[in-house]
């Protein structure tokens, strides 16, 4: 039977519901496991006995910016702390400048919705948003090629799709973008923690992702990446006092910017959510990325093969070079699907017309196969 190059059984024994569980729902939520809950405890155990440690605690949330910077190889003053991917992306949008002839946003229906409704929001400033199509669930370089143009301030284009798991090629869309003049902005939630990035070679101009997906970690917590040199001529509507030059200047009159993409930070920190990205994270980059990638490869393409297998049918991709490890298997009825599942102890994810499974690195050849059993017959059962 097929393994990855680090210990699974080891890695299983770190991940207690497993135990009863099969967790394939990485799209959506992370399980949690032994060091993410220690992690929680350390903040827990913190405020419970020193009351208040701020000290402390900004320093951890500066460990969790490092620990992001180093996953995506950059430097930590290029990353800025934020609380979601919406905030993340709201703050980009709200330092750009619609004003000119050079307005227009470019995004596919792949975005999640809450980046397509933060580019939407820009158009009471100026801003028109151009659609690229999603067909089959995927999107197209020759749609891309057909939307962008001297017109183009800015491409706003997901790595994974939240729905199918179609990956872009990011290098690509970046040529096409910049050999317009535009900039590429780059939601990774649904990839960063199951491949390797290099956020400065994939040729985006801004990386964002949230932590509870393939990295491991919960709610409340997300990161950006802001090209180096980029930042400076950025001065967000969206900001507050983490972003000035020193946050504890106290001076409510004075609105000066923070080096780099910390002038994108905004207000108190995510303490407790810090705490646990950073050992989410810490986890995948021990392991290594390109152990991990290797092994949700081969998970995700199980996934496709075996729903094939037992007549089911995919949405999207059925080549694991062209997709993230989630796989979306087409149901009438996925809400109910999803329920069937979780009554035999399958954790899967509902969207729309599907049901994805999204395995990730602790997740066993054996995982996969008992889901798409379950799945197959939830899927009988509910017709
Ligand atoms: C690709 C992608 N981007 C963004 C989000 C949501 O981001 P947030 O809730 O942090 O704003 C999700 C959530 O599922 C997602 O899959």
């Amino acid at each position: 039977m097929a393994s990855p190059s680090y210990d699974l059984g080891q890695v299983r024994a770190e991940i207690p519901i497993l135990q009863t569980h099969v967790p394939l729902n990485n799209c959506s939520q992370a399980p949690q496991c032994l060091r993410t809950r220690a992690a929680a405890e350390t903040y827990l155990a913190s405020w419970n006995e020193a009351g208040m440690d701020w000290d402390t605690w900004i320093a951890e949330t500066e460990a969790a910016r490092g620990e992001f910077a180093a996953l995506i190889s950059v430097d930590p003053d290029d990353v800025a702390v934020a609380t979601s991917v919406s905030q993340a992306t709201a703050s980009v949008a709200s330092g750009l400048d619609y004003a000119g002839d050079r307005r227009r946003v470019v995004a596919s229906g792949a975005e999640f919705p809450t980046v397509g409704h933060v580019w939407l929001a820009q158009e009471r400033f100026g801003a028109q948003v151009e659609w690229v199509p999603v067909r089959d669930g995927r999107v197209e370089l020759g749609d891309y090629e057909d939307a962008i143009d001297e017109r183009t301030l800015i491409v706003s284009a997901c790595r994974g799709y939240y729905q199918t798991g179609f990956k872009q090629d990011i290098g690509e869309i970046a040529r096409i973008a910049h050999d317009a003049g535009a900039l590429l902005y780059v939601d990774a939630y649904q990839t960063l923690g199951s491949e390797p990035f290099d956020a400065p070679a994939s040729g985006a101009d801004f990386v964002a992702s949230g932590n509870l997906k393939f990295l491991m970690g919960i709610p409340g917590i997300a990161f950006l990446w802001v090209r180096p040199g980029l930042a400076d001529g950025l001065r967000p509507a969206v900001t507050g006092w983490f972003g000035r030059e020193d946050p504890y200047a106290f001076d409510a009159t004075r609105l000066d910017w923070g080096k780099g993409a910390r002038r994108l930070d905004l207000g108190t920190p995510p303490i407790l959510e810090a705490y646990v990205a950073r050992a989410g994270m810490r986890w995948l980059r021990e392991l290594g990325l390109e152990a991990i990638g290797a092994w949700t490869s081969l998970l995700g393409q199980r996934c496709v093969d075996g729903a094939l297998d037992r007549g089911l049918h995919v949405l999207g991709p059925t080549d694991s070079d062209r997709k993230a490890p989630t796989t979306a298997i087409i149901c009438e009825q996925s809400h109910e699907v999803e329920l069937a599942l979780r009554s035999v102890n399958v954790i899967a994810s509902a969207r729309g017309p599907v049901v994805r499974l999204a395995p990730h690195f602790y997740n066993s050849v054996d995982d996969v196969d008992r889901a798409l059993d379950a799945l197959a017959a939830a899927v009988r059962k509910v017709a």
